[in-house]
């Protein structure tokens, strides 16, 4: 039984991470701004008020977890809006640069003291956030934002394998949520979780550092 925490948890993909690890024996510690009546009756540890984007809050989060062993973190957070190249709107990009980039390292970053050998620390990029993969353009800030964390866990990787921490940079695949306005052109989160968790569990020293789809497919930078 290993500890996971997990951000972004209350609702979406986050929240279905923590379903699922709890249902199969894990213990799952959801961290988020403001909890739904979903995760409250899950019957997880959940922490309240952290927004990713303050160092209070983060510093706050870190209190809370003094002495606690992570064994694999999952920086799942994350936000998505729409800019065209017609109607930019830098602040909409900064934001999701503060979140998506910013966010995930403060995390991981606040967190180092709970990891030990052994441990695993996931980031949830975007295959949006793949530069051999973009053939359409657009979402400026969602891209940019994406491809900044994808190089965070990349530099993660490397900096962190000394101390037998792997990092794995997962795309969960185009996922029906409130984010994506639950496409029906989308997988469920549940085939989407399964596919990650299948990746976490397989995610090893060696294999530190890569970018992967959920489905096990190795995505190109
Ligand atoms: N869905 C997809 O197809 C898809 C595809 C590629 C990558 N992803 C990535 O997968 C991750 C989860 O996506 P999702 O589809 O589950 O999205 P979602 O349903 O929109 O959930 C996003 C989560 O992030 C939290 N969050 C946003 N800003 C935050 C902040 N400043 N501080 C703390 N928490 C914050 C939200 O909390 P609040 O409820 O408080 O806003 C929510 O819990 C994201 O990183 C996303 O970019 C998703």
């Amino acid at each position: 039984m290993a500890i996971y925490v997990i951000t972004g948890a209350n609702r979406g993909i986050g929240y279905e991470y923590c379903r699922q690890l709890k249902e199969r024996g894990d213990t799952a510690i959801a961290v988020c701004r403001t909890p739904s009546n979903e995760l409250k009756k899950l019957g997880v540890q959940v922490e309240t008020g952290i927004d990713i984007t303050s160092d209070q809050s983060v510093a706050d989060l870190t209190d809370r977890f003094d002495g606690l062993e992570i064994d694999v973190l999952i920086n799942n957070a994350g936000i998505l809006q729409r800019n065209t190249l017609e109607n930019l709107d830098f602040e909409s990009i900064r934001q999701q640069f503060e979140v998506n980039a910013l966010g995930t390292l403060r995390v991981t970053q606040a967190l180092l003291p709970n990891l030990h050998s052994d441990s695993k620390v996931i980031i949830m990029t975007s295959r949006m956030g793949s530069i051999a993969d973009n053939t359409s353009g657009g979402s400026y800030g969602y891209r940019m934002s994406k491809v900044a964390v994808s190089m965070a866990g990349k530099s993660l990787s490397h900096d962190l394998k000394p101390r037998g921490i792997s990092v794995g940079i997962l795309h969960p695949g185009l996922v029906s949520t409130r984010m994506t306005g639950f496409t029906s052109g989308g997988i469920t989160p549940e085939t989407s979780v399964n596919g990650l968790l299948e990746r976490i569990d397989a995610l090893t020293l060696e294999t530190t550092g890569t970018f992967w789809h959920a489905n096990g497919e190795v995505l190109p930078w």
